[in-house]
């Protein structure tokens, strides 16, 4: 057990944690913070993706011992207003929407470290987000909207 610090969309908490406490569990169990999704569980689809300290992770293969001081972002923290979630919204891009927050958060991750991503930088950066529906050609779309927003 170890106890951590973390900031979580702004929210500071001290908790007590198991070692083998994976982020993606701590989010949902301990925080309620449901929108991070689960899918693969094994680093793999991404559906799980949040910001550690300004860098997108895969929660389910993160652990939150690991993260003792540091800020979370989840698709909660993002407010609904984030030029992502708009552009998102503007091109209807979900379909069955499982695997649509981790898209998100990858996608904010690129525009905040790229403020124009050409189609080869979109298709590398989000290579590790699975989207079973295939919105590839909508999240594309909406990652280029959002960054002409200001
Ligand atoms: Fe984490 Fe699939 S649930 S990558």
């Amino acid at each position: 057990m170890a106890v951590i610090t973390v900031k979580v969309n702004g929210k500071n908490y001290k908790k007590e944690v198991s070692d083998n406490t994976l982020l993606s569990d701590f989010l949902r169990e301990n925080l309620s913070l449901t929108g991070t999704h689960v899918g693969c569980d094994t680093s793999q689809c991404g559906a799980c993706v949040v910001h550690l300290n300004g860098n997108s992770v895969k929660s389910c293969t993160t652990l939150v011992a690991d993260c003792n001081g540091s800020e979370i972002t989840t698709i909660e923290g993002l407010g609904g207003n984030h030029k992502v979630q708009r552009a998102w919204m503007a091109l209807d891009v979900p379909q069955c929407g499982y695997c649509q927050p981790g898209q998100i958060m990858q996608a904010s991750a690129l525009l905040a470290n790229n403020k124009k991503p050409s189609d080869a930088d979109i298709d590398s950066w989000m290579s590790g987000n699975i989207c079973r529906c295939g919105t590839y050609p909508r999240i594309r779309a909406a990652i280029k909207a959002a960054a002409k927003m200001s």
